[in-house]
């Protein structure tokens, strides 16, 4: 047996991220225009990075509460009743290692090996495979794809949940597609998953980046006490914060123990220095975020009226999100089309392949860059289809 195959099945089997793939061929490419993976232009604002150098100046070096430390978590009840209008006490907040640790901590609360997690696809790859690494099975019910809209077929998720589901996972505004649920939408899911017994794990993280109006629907406007509903949730698009890997989970009090302990077996906590970080960018980051969103605002009007001027792309502007998914005339093989432009433009797009059913034909290209940088993508992407 190879030293390879003595590793766990579980492990073996979990698939190279089909965006990474692309990334690692092209990476750092003069010229490059890199709108593939999910996180803008600008790095992190200098009064977070401040406020973690002072911490760290000061010797907060030590480990910390799994938890999160008082003053985050009372920094993030502050930002949910400021942008959301709900009182959540701090017992709700679990400060975590990036929004993809929340999910992993989620999907380990909430499944055992053999159990099913209900998904909409095309999707963020990583849920899926956090899930089957977990030994859980992902199950995705595909979204509708209609002149450029996408929509969700209630009738679909309940045909597709059995005895062994244990969650639905519902990822509102959604990467990649930007489909964005209504408040009925949320209710319609709420009722579903109360009528079977089921956890909701909702990735709200692009709540913000909603462009007809100042936040998307979240099941925070329609649960109540009691309702089985985990959020999983990320300083790094708000904030310009990717690579600090700093998210957080809303949970019922009562589950706290359990996340806690999933916490302490895992990462232990979160840097303290870097957690003095996070609490600035909630408490004096309201300007930066909005600065981002109107930025993402204007450059996904540029990107997306440029593209479907040319008569050959089939998309409509998201609602949500920070992401174009373009289906192409002409292309086939999203994977290859992605090779191919990065290699003709010098943009990166990533292949619609690495998001599961019903994206295979697409490619995605995250907006969330100067309005300039956009134009030159746009005028280059444009170029290109129209010579296909
Ligand atoms: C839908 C969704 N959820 C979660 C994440 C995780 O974000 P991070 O791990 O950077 O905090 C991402 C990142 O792209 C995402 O798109």
């Amino acid at each position: 047996m190879s030293i390879v195959n003595s590793l766990s099945p579980r492990a073996i089997q979990a698939p190279e991220s089909g965006i990474v793939e692309v990334v690692n061929y092209a990476r750092g490419r003069d010229g490059l225009l890199p709108l593939w993976v999910g996180e803008g232009d600008l790095p992190t604002p200098d009064f977070v990075n401040q406020a973690a150098m002072t911490a760290l100046s000061a010797g907060e070096t030590f480990y910390t509460y799994q938890r999160g430390i008082p003053e985050l978590r009372q920094a993030l009840s502050d930002y949910y009743a400021r942008h959301f209008g709900i009182n959540l006490p701090v017992e709700h907040f679990f400060v975590t290692g990036s929004g993809m640790q929340a999910i992993q901590i989620a999907v380990q609360a909430m499944t055992s090996p053999g159990d099913e997690l209900v998904y909409l696809t095309p999707a963020w790859p990583n849920i899926a495979a956090a899930l089957e690494i977990a030994g859980a099975r992902s199950v995705g019910v595909q979204l509708d794809f209609e002149g450029g809209k996408w929509a969700v077929d209630l009738d679909r998720i309940a045909a597709a949940i059995t005895p062994k589901t244990k969650a639905l996972f519902i990822n509102t505004p959604s990467n990649p597609t930007g489909w964005t649920a209504t408040r009925e939408d949320l209710a319609s899911i709420l009722g579903l998953a109360r009528k079977h017994g089921l956890w909701i794990m909702a990735d709200e993280i692009y709540a913000r980046y909603y462009f007809p109006g100042d936040r998307a629907a979240s099941f925070l406007d329609v649960m109540e006490a009691g309702d089985k509903v985990m959020f999983v949730n990320s300083f790094s698009k708000n904030w310009s914060m990717t690579g600090w890997r700093v998210g957080w989970i809303v949970a019922p009090p009562e589950t706290g123990q359990v996340l806690e302990n999933l916490i302490q077996y895992s990462t232990s906590g979160v840097a303290q220095f870097m957690q003095r970080g996070a609490v600035a960018a909630l408490n004096e980051g309201d300007a930066f975020v909005q600065a981002n969103i109107d930025k993402a605002r204007r450059s996904r009007d540029i990107l997306c009226d440029a593209l479907i001027a040319t008569n050959r792309v089939q998309t409509l502007k998201p609602d949500g999100a920070l992401y174009a998914f373009l289906k192409i005339d002409g292309v086939t093989d999203s994977r290859k089309a992605a090779i191919d432009i990065v290699d003709k433009t010098g943009v990166g797009l990533a292949p619609g392949t690495a998001f599961g059913p019903g994206g295979e034909l697409f490619l995605r290209a995250c907006f969330l860059r100067d309005p300039a940088q956009i134009q030159t993508a746009a005028d280059r992407l444009c170029d290109y289809i129209l010579k296909l």
